[in-house]
């Protein structure tokens, strides 16, 4: 069995090959645009975003470290911003939510800008293509958060997408749980 995370890259190596486009809307330490930026190849494009600086510091460093910098284009600004920052159709686009480990816990995602990001990256995807989200319930203001992602990706017109919710029930502390809502 996997866990969210592991199922949601797993999800996205089958849409995600190289010469492709994917977005990481919160790119943290880095690991999710690496991972990304891997599958994408020296010809593909990843954008990857973050509202801290020491993410873009984190994230900058570890594709250094891989050597896949050149293909990565990283942005300091809000995923609610994805508009001006999106060139063309992505195959994938990651969303892990909640707040930076080790970093400061109150700059957390929240609602209103996640449902704003995904509002312009899901009309955006590649026929194919998908967008996953790593929601944290444990942390104040998560719950809500699901909750609200959880009635938005509900209520996507079935004619168009199609949503996966992914969670364990009989785990203690509040386990991540994947929404993917795949554009048909
Ligand atoms: C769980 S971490 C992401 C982990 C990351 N994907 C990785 O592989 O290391 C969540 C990140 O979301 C960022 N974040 C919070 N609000 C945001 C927003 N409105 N737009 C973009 N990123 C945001 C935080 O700064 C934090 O770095």
């Amino acid at each position: 069995m996997q866990k969210p995370l592991q199922f949601a890259r797993e999800l996205v190596s089958g849409v995600l090959a190289p010469g492709g486009y994917a977005v990481d809307a919160t790119c943290g330490n880095g690991y999710d645009t690496v991972f990304l930026a891997g599958l994408a190849g020296q010809s593909g494009r990843v954008l990857a975003m973050d509202v801290q600086e020491r993410a873009l510091e984190n994230t900058r460093q570890r594709l250094k470290e891989a050597n896949l910098d050149s293909r990565v284009r990283l942005v300091l600004a809000s995923h609610s911003e994805l508009p001006i920052y999106l060139e063309g159709h992505p195959d994938a686009a990651m969303f892990n939510l909640g707040y930076l480990p080790g970093g400061d816990k109150s700059l957390v995602t929240r609602p209103e800008t996640t449902l704003a990001a995904l509002e312009a990256v899901l009309p955006a995807l590649k026929r194919g293509g998908l967008a996953t989200i790593v929601v944290y319930t444990g942390h104040p203001g998560g719950m809500a958060e699901y909750e609200a992602l959880q009635s938005y990706t509900a209520a996507l017109p079935q004619a168009k997408y199609t949503v996966l919710e992914y969670r364990l029930l009989n785990q203690a502390n509040n386990p991540p749980l994947l929404l993917t809502v795949f554009r048909t």
